[in-house]
């Protein structure tokens, strides 16, 4: 039986296998591993993959006469294989013909991936297969899985053989296929004692030594026959035979251990992995420690939606592979946020501006964890510079794509799977994204109060990205406005106007009022700083002294158009034809990728009034009406909320939702105009991942981005939630089938604030300590709360 805690599948599926062991892969935020069958190869079903964060590789194809370069999170020796015979049968290999009965499941709760499979080989020999595997959460090197074997109609000598695969590629993804996919060589593979075995990797361009050792043990069933070494040119393994009968199981338990050159404390990655898989304790003790870890991490991240039934369990689940990304382990490394996960190879494991929909979540739970992310950020500050000098422009130019040194990685071109062709790949202009590092650094900055933070690291960040604006906007002295010209929106359908033969756009509307933004905070960011570390600041970016007063100015003069009443997308959009939307859907029913079909029909989206996802509507997403309202006006502009509320209306038609953000964009600007309609989108988002409505895409990776936004949707947007100088706000605003809501915070110095808010009312309880007494407001009323006191608010009833 499924419930909220259990994802469970039934039967062997090899249609479906790719989404299993996506959304049943484990992680600790260190390594992730697929939830690929221990006896399988990547051959088109089955995919194994473990991937460590934060560790990429280069590669470099000749291509049609000319060089690719690609950079992967590297598929990193599997540590997975183990499987089966009768003496003298054929290894068992997971094809679909031996598998008689197959049950996988994962509990969330406790981050353990059960399997339950009856196999039969070509003899007619049944044994039943039960398998229990865990990332351990609290030793971010240590992964385990336990096998017990039953022959049920047999009996004879039966064999087991684990191993540790260094053969490993990426081919994850078929649309990469051709380019360079190859990051491993096996540089050593020993035998430590008799069932322990290690092999050492170095990854081919980044040259980073990763060490996978694995502890192969019988636990119950009998004592080995035999247990006999092996290797070949990639793998080394041991083979370890029993004698079975009828009934009886045999409990075979793998430890693994997995180093790199890089971890801390340690001499050198193959004594560490060495070391810690002879010394892990057993399976069961693992467990123990291992559950432990999830439950404090549960109690953190608690987050109830006050009914059960799918809705519930999604969120569990998205919980989980948020909290299986992104932990107090990746905050040690120099990883950023993979907008596909640990969990497969699409977009090979890139930083896009995905962080902006999961940043936020963190803050006010494992704030570190935020911290860590964007420090990964400020590291690459100095090839964002160089990215910005090298377009004769000051500041920092962050890029879309980002992985190992923070150069750009946008691929130059990508595949039209639909048409077959290859095309040209502007995303790269989506230079918005410098603006959301910004907005994460203020948004975090705020929630936490971290000015340590904030003095040593966050307000360079904010001053580097608001001089790039600065620097690229143009004044335009008929406008007598400042233009940004030839950049992309978030919306990727356009990337050009139809008539141009450059790509780009002009004014894009999200990114200038992010701009004017970030301009505007970077003023603040310097005033906020203690006066000697604001001098320190501007003597090392040698600030002109006049700089603050130019951002102020430019960030009152960034040009914004209108047409119809409602906020352009960009400049000249009104030009665009509308498409007949009923046309389309009639012809190819799910449009999501219209993209796509319209590319393969020889025309493009360029043309058209369409969206992939919010573009404008991000504004509302990211502000607060009146603030939003306040950011307009701020640059010369009037628009209310009734002004808004049209502009959403008007790009909600035209949006086709070709990216999981989208409905959770769309149901948080629509909570306070459109209830029921919110709740709608939030249900699709819930769906995404769990039903891969964007039709076969979760195989290569979970969305990130979507998950954690749908779980700040219930925790921020709904609840209103924000942290305002110092005040945490509550403004409660539900879907008609959406609460009672009830979720933990850590917020300042208080941990386990409890939040609870209803069609009724709100209340925040903080417990019982020395923290400092915080101030709340609720609806219109602030109060200063004390540790142990709660604020409870009746809410009028909506219409
Ligand atoms: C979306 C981007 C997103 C990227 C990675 C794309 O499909 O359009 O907004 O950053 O996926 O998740």
């Amino acid at each position: 039986m499924s419930d909220a805690w259990t994802l469970r599948y039934q039967g062997f599926d090899p249609e479906r296998e790719g989404l299993c062991e996506a959304l049943c892969a484990l992680g600790n935020g260190y390594l992730a591993t697929r939830a690929a069958a221990s006896e399988a190869q990547a051959d088109g079903v089955h995919y194994p993959g473990t991937y460590l964060a934060g560790l990429y590789d280069r590669g470099v194809t000749r291509l049609a006469g000319h060089t690719v370069e690609n950079e992967d999170l590297v598929n990193a020796p599997n540590w997975l294989p183990l499987t089966f015979r009768a003496a003298g049968g054929a290894w068992f290999a997971g094809r679909a013909e031996e598998i008689v009965a197959h049950e996988i499941a994962v509990d969330m709760r406790r981050g353990v991936f059960t399997r339950h499979s009856r196999i039969r080989d070509e003899a007619g020999r049944i044994t039943v297969l039960t398998q229990r595997r865990l990332v351990h959460m609290a030793f971010p090197h240590l992964a385990a899985m336990e096998t017990t074997l039953v022959p049920e109609n047999w009996s004879g000598l039966l064999e087991v053989r684990s191993a540790v695969d260094g053969g490993v590629r990426n081919t994850g993804v078929a649309r990469y296929r051709g380019l360079a996919d190859r990051h491993l060589a096996v540089r050593r593979k020993h035998s430590a004692v008799p069932g322990t075995v290690v092999l050492e990797a170095e990854t081919l361009a980044s040259k980073v030594r990763i060490a996978a050792a694995a502890r192969t043990r019988l636990t119950a069933g009998g004592d080995p026959a035999d247990i006999r070494g092996w290797s070949d040119d990639t793998r080394i393994g041991c083979d370890l035979t029993v004698p079975a009968a009828p009934g009886r199981g045999i409990v075979v338990e793998k430890i693994a251990a997995v180093y790199t050159g890089r971890d801390p404390a340690i001499g050198d990655p193959v004594r560490a992995a060495v070391q810690a898989a002879t010394t892990a304790g057993d399976f069961e003790e693992l467990l123990r420690s291992h559950t432990r870890r999830w439950a404090e991490l549960w109690s953190r991240c608690r987050l109830d939606l006050g009914h059960t039934g799918k809705a519930e369990q999604a969120v569990r689940l998205y919980t989980f592979h948020i909290l299986q990304t992104l932990t107090a382990h990746t905050a040690d490394l120099d990883a950023g946020v993979p907008a596909r996960g640990l969990h497969g190879e699409a977009y090979r494991g890139h930083v896009f501006w995905d962080e902006l929909f999961v940043l936020p979540y963190l803050n006010l739970r494992l704030p570190e964890v935020g911290r860590g992310l964007l420090r990964y950020r400020h590291r690459r500050l100095d090839a964002a510079r160089r990215a910005a000098r090298a377009d004769g422009l000051r500041g920092a130019m962050f890029p879309w794509q980002s992985g190992g040194d923070g150069r750009e990685e946008t691929p130059d071109t990508h595949l039209n799977p639909r048409s077959g062709r290859w095309l040209p790949d502007h995303s790269h202009l989506q230079r918005h994204v410098g603006s959301a590092i910004a907005y994460n650094v203020w948004q975090y900055y705020q929630a936490t109060g971290d000015h340590a933070y904030f003095a040593a690291e966050g307000a360079e960040l904010i001053v580097e990205i608001a001089r790039f604006w600065a620097d690229l906007a143009r004044f335009d002295p008929v406008l007598r406005r400042y233009r940004i010209h030839g950049v992309m929106g978030p919306d990727e359908y356009h990337d050009a106007y139809p008539w141009a033969e450059r790509p780009g756009l002009d004014d894009n509307a999200y990114t200038n009022v992010m701009a004017s933004w970030v301009l505007r905070t970077a003023g603040r960011a310097l005033e906020l700083l203690p006066e000697y570390r604001r001098a320190e600041l501007a003597d090392k970016l040698r600030l002109d002294a006049d700089e603050p007063a130019r951002w102020e100015h430019v960030s009152r003069k960034l040009r914004v158009c209108f047409h119809d009443g409602v906020v352009s997308q960009f400049h000249r959009y009104d030009e665009l034809a509308e498409l007949d939307w009923g046309a389309y859907r009639k012809r190819y029913g799910d449009i999501r990728r219209l993209d796509r079909i319209l590319e393969a029909e020889g025309d493009s989206p360029n043309r058209y009034r369409v969206s992939k996802q919010a573009d404008v509507l991000m504004l509302a997403y990211l502000f607060p009406p009146a603030e939003l309202a306040g950011l307009f006006a701020h640059l010369g502009y009037d628009v209310d909320t009734d002004a808004f509320d049209r502009t959403m209306r008007y790009y909600l038609r035209r949006t086709a939702h070709g990216s999981t953000l989208s409905a959770v964009v769309h149901a948080w600007v629509l909570a306070r105009s459109d209830r029921a309609a919110s709740g709608r989108f939030l249900r699709e988002a819930l769906a995404s991942d769990v039903y891969d409505v964007q039709g076969g895409t979760t195989a290569e990776g979970i969305h990130l981005g979507a998950m954690a936004g749908c779980l700040d949707l219930l925790s921020r947007g709904y609840p209103g939630l924000e942290v305002r100088d110092d005040v945490l706000v509550l403004d409660p605003v539900l879907p008609p089938d959406v609460g009672p809501l009830e979720f933990h915070l850590r917020y300042r110095d208080h941990w386990g604030v409890r939040v609870h808010v209803s069609h009724r009312g709100a209340s925040v309880s903080l417990g019982h300590g020395q923290s400092t007494p915080i101030r709340i407001r609720v609806g219109t009323e602030e109060r200063v709360v004390e540790a142990g006191g709660s604020r409870r608010v009746a809410l009028p009833p909506r219409a």
